[in-house]
């Protein structure tokens, strides 16, 4: 698996979501579906992005018992997506679980990925609201080794941490990276942000990009400069 660039399709409806891929004549980006667009359609939107060509992240995020996320697991991985995420706070037995559940009859499986610690999560209400004493960083660490340990093939994490998770968990753990702006660019809500460039530099292995590509006037252009300087430079 190479860099690449996954688009998310951060879209309301089927229709804005389609409109949008249509104006890529030439490429088949990867893209990202959360859950916004995903209870908004249903599994049929997946199905209909697939057959288009589309690589895709499925971005549902699950934590529940292990049996529960193992059997839904089970069902997403049907759709054929090439990657899918899990809470790490749901314990290693979950992840074990859902990359049990995960697994096709075949021995293929899609990517399963980790989030630590939303960015929405800070210092503070971690410790008041989750009662979790410890600096943040590690907690992000600890949680990357526990996926690490599980099978998991990588984390969710911000450019800026790539290189002590890879340092952490091992080169070939994968550290999927938001919070990426263009040089010069609005940055938005994200508070810590990169550019593809820097992204790359720091060694992160996929980078995903919301606004930067689907407010972009040339949305196909904003892609491509995306690509080049990540991937191609
Ligand atoms: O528009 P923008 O480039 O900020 O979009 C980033 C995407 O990555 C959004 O879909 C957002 O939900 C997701 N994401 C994030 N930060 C995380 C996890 C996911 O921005 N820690």
């Amino acid at each position: 698996m190479g860099k690449d660039v996954i688009i998310a399709l951060d879209f309301d409806s089927k229709d804005k979501t389609l409109a949008f891929l249509d104006r890529f004549t030439e490429e088949k980006p990867f893209v990202k579906i959360g859950m916004e667009l995903f209870y908004a359609e249903g599994p049929a939107v997946v199905r209909e992005i697939r057959a288009r060509g589309h690589r895709i992240f499925l971005d549902l995020k699950l934590h529940d018992i292990p049996n529960t996320v193992k059997k839904a697991m089970a069902a997403l991985s049907a759709l054929d997506v090439d990657m899918i995420n899990l809470h790490a706070a749901g314990t290693k037995a979950m992840m074990t679980a859902a990359l049990e559940g995960l697994t096709r009859p075949d021995g293929t499986r899609p990517l399963l990925i980790a989030v630590t610690q939303l960015t929405s999560t800070d210092q503070s209400r971690m410790e008041k609201e989750l009662l979790i004493r410890e600096p943040l960083d590690q907690v992000v660490l600890h949680y990357a080794a526990n996926a690490a340990e599980a099978g998991l093939d990588g984390v969710v994490c911000s450019p800026l941490e790539a290189d002590i998770v890879h340092h952490r968990c091992g080169a070939g753990f994968l550290t999927v990276t938001p919070g990426v702006r263009f040089a010069g660019g609005e940055t938005g809500d994200q508070k810590r942000v990169t550019t593809p460039a820097q992204a790359r530099a720091l060694g992160s292995d996929y980078i995903v990009v919301g606004r930067p590509i689907t407010q972009a006037e040339d949305p196909v252009a904003a892609y491509r400069r995306c690509m080049a300087e990540f991937v191609k430079s």
